[in-house]
């Protein structure tokens, strides 16, 4: 079976991006990570893509200041690698209708919650951690989904729970949340590689 060629989007650390290669690197998932695109020319994403030899681009809104152009900019890289599946690990700008439109369907990303709940405009890193522990909630968690043009709204493709518990400071929660990350987005796109899961 031919491996699912992935293309990553990520603007900071990139872990839930260095698992996934780690997955595909062990032979754990039938993909390959082709390209890594990151809107932070200074990101540790970048870095990471380029220890593994992995095409590194740096495209941002400084560069294409026109929001078509960086669609077709970002488009463009992804059909050059025959991306298959558009991998979101902590991008934190919204994608452009244009390239949601060119990969419809087959764009995930990862969310530090359990969706639908404390997901939409706002929602992220931290905020997510704080609403969860400020509603005394006993139980949160991470999501993976298809992203569409609202904002944590597609088709859920699997979710990890962790408990919440009094003491937890976002910090602490946001760790044990990434910990079910780095497994959860691999098993996901494990899936979709063996057939499993029907993008
Ligand atoms: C993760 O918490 C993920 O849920 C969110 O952004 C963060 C990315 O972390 N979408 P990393 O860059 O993968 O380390």
């Amino acid at each position: 079976m031919n491996k699912i060629k992935l293309g990553f989007l990520a603007s900071h650390g990139g872990s839930n991006m260095q698992a996934i290669i780690d997955a595909c690197k062990s032979g754990t998932i039938n993909a390959v990570p082709v390209v890594v695109i990151s809107n932070n020319s200074n990101s540790m994403a970048l870095e990471r893509a380029r220890n593994e030899g992995i095409p590194a681009y740096h495209i941002s809104q400084k560069k294409y200041p026109e929001p078509e152009d960086l669609d077709n900019a970002i488009i463009e890289v992804l059909e050059k690698y025959k991306v298959d599946i558009v991998i979101l690990a902590g991008y934190m700008k919204k994608l452009g209708s244009k390239v949601i439109n060119r990969f419809k369907g087959k764009i995930l990303n990862i969310h530090p919650a359990l969706l639908p709940k404390y997901g939409g405009e706002g929602m992220y890193g931290k905020f997510v951690h704080e609403a969860v522990i400020k509603n005394k909630e006993k139980e949160s968690g991470c999501t993976v989904h298809i992203v569409d043009e609202i904002y944590d709204h597609g088709r859920i493709l699997g979710q990890a729970k962790v408990p919440v518990f009094p003491d937890d400071t976002p910090e602490i929660l946001a760790e044990r949340v990434l910990e079910q990350e780095h497994r959860l987005y691999p098993e996901v796109i494990g899936k979709i590689a063996n057939g499993e899961i029907v993008l």
